[in-house]
């Protein structure tokens, strides 16, 4: 019996893309399972002048499962309040509502703030939250923000003191949507929960390990964002630094979200700060083409994007962490636009057999490969004998991946972090110190990719895995890229 939840969500941006899109459905299917049912209202606020029965409707279209009936009983939880969050005086109409639901839905003081709107806001609204009244004393407060967060470290530590000064960190749930994927939720209970892996999970056993974000989509209608980050910022500072740290954090003492928390903070703590010249051989910036067809157009002749743009759309490069477990193991991190397919795997390359055991052949690196999508599951590579009365080595590949049932089974990442953060479980979103941690690490190589400014723009096709120097990268130590592509 799944056990209800007493929450009032207030999402501020409730009329944009990220509430219709990810964080409604996310609540219906949260609905649907039985966490929310009668004691919780969502408040939706923006500047545009709706009624609450509009926002219905427009929640309703987005809206699929379940029957009419569940869909029409859940909108109705839903109010709507315009509110420009730069004007104090909008906050008395809202806590007016918030105080109203609160006791219509008997609430008991359970808020969850949910910022779906500009960064920049976020100072203002926090600040409002609490010189207006707005916060809780019966039960819990609790924010949830989105990416980005800050656009270099003095941006996000600026945006960090805009928030603290009203919520305490424990309170402050950082979305990072990767965090919530079922393969990534997954990496600490294969590592821990088989002996035999846990035990040579370092610098002992494992060669490199090899971690690609690669999306087959162009920037489509977010060059006018797209031109302010860039590959590092948009996917290396937040998605893939947590994905290490998932992969890298040393054994807790015990699975539960602050032990998490902790030993993830080691790893963070550990990113190096590269100087220029690390810059120049361990990290490649490159930007899109066209297809070799001539059919997709390339970054600098995209909407809202500067014909002579520098802006990097992939990035690959080698991360050293400085903890005794990993040295000398480079993590290689590869994220791309307009690569052949979308897909997010983790490759970690064993160290192959060096004993001369088998002298006529020798055995290649064992991997465990995991994918996190489209599909789910994991591979494991190992070296066996050719079938046959042969003696040579030849890869035998065993797989499990999630089926179509299974997949159904798989809740979307937004329905998976709202609970987590109704539920106050702080295991699966970034931290401040890791924030921190990775924003130096992107730091360092931004501003020694600033020193360079001329680049050899655009230097990889569309539908390519990027710049031939992001395989050198590897191939010039003896390595290479598992997955081609
Ligand atoms: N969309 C996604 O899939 C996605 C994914 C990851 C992160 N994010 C991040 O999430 C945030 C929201 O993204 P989005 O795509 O939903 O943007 P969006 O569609 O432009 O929504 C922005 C929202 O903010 C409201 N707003 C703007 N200024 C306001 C003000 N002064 N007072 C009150 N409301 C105001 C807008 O409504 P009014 O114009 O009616 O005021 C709108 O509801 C952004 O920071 C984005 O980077 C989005």
């Amino acid at each position: 019996m799944v056990k209800e939840n007493n929450t009032l969500f207030v999402i501020f941006g409730g009329s944009g893309d990220l509430a219709h899109r990810k964080l409604y459905p996310a609540l219906f299917q949260l609905y649907l399972k039985g966490s929310l049912n009668e004691h919780f209202a969502v408040i939706g606020t923006a500047r545009r002048p709706w009624s609450h029965e509009f926002f219905r409707a427009g929640v309703l279209e987005n809206l699929s499962d379940g029957t009419v009936e569940q869909r029409e009983t859940f909108v109705e939880h839903f109010y709507y309040q315009s509110h420009d969050v730069k004007d104090s005086a909008h906050y008395v109409a809202l806590k007016r509502l918030i105080d109203e639901l609160d006791a219509k839905y008997q609430i008991n003081g359970n808020r969850l703030f949910y910022m779906a709107m500009a960064p920049a806001l976020f100072g203002t609204i926090a600040d409002h939250l609490r010189s207006e009244r707005l916060l809780s004393t019966g039960g819990y407060n609790r924010l949830i923000i989105e990416k980005p967060f800050g656009h270099d470290y003095e941006s996000a530590l600026a945006l960090n003191n805009a928030i603290v000064g009203t919520f305490d960190q424990d309170q402050v749930f950082r979305i990072d949507h990767y965090l919530g994927k079922e393969m990534v939720q997954n990496i600490p209970f294969i590592r821990f929960a088989n002996p035999f892996l846990d035990a040579v999970w370092n610098r002992d056993y494992i060669d490199n390990i090899q971690i690609t974000l690669a999306e087959s989509l162009g920037v489509e209608e977010r060059g006018g964002y797209y031109e302010t980050a860039g590959a590092l910022r948009d996917m290396v500072q937040n998605h893939i630094m947590q994905i290490i740290a998932m992969l890298a954090f040393p054994r807790p003492t015990k699975y539960a979200d602050q032990e998490i928390n902790q030993a993830k903070s080691q790893v963070f703590a550990s990113l190096p700060v590269y100087t220029p010249a690390e810059v120049a051989t361990k990290f490649v910036r490159g930007q899109y083409g066209q297809d070799i067809a001539g059919k997709q157009v390339a970054y600098r002749d995209e909407d809202k994007i500067e014909p002579t743009s520098t802006v990097e759309t992939f990035v690959a490069g080698e991360v050293d962490l400085n903890l005794p477990q990993w040295q000398g193991v480079p993590f290689y991190v590869r994220t791309g636009k307009r690569l052949p397919t979308k897909k997010t795997r983790i490759d970690v390359v064993f160290k192959a057999d060096t004993s001369q055991l088998f002298a006529a052949q020798q055995p290649v690196n064992p991997v465990l490969t995991i994918q996190v999508e489209p599909e789910s599951g994991i591979e494991l590579t190992l070296n066996g004998k050719e079938i046959g009365t042969s003696s040579l080595i030849e890869p035998h590949q065993s797989q499990y991946l999630l089926n179509a049932d299974q997949q159904k089974q798989v809740p979307d990442a937004y329905e998976r972090l709202l609970l987590e953060a109704v539920l106050g479980k702080q295991g699966n979103f970034a931290q401040w110190e890791g924030m921190a941690g990775s924003w130096h690490f992107v730091d360092a190589i931004r501003s020694a990719w600033a020193q360079e400014p001329t680049v050899d723009f655009p230097n990889y096709q569309s539908g390519t895995m990027g710049p031939k120097a992001a395989d050198e990268l590897l191939t010039k130590t003896g390595r290479h890229w598992i997955y081609q592509g």
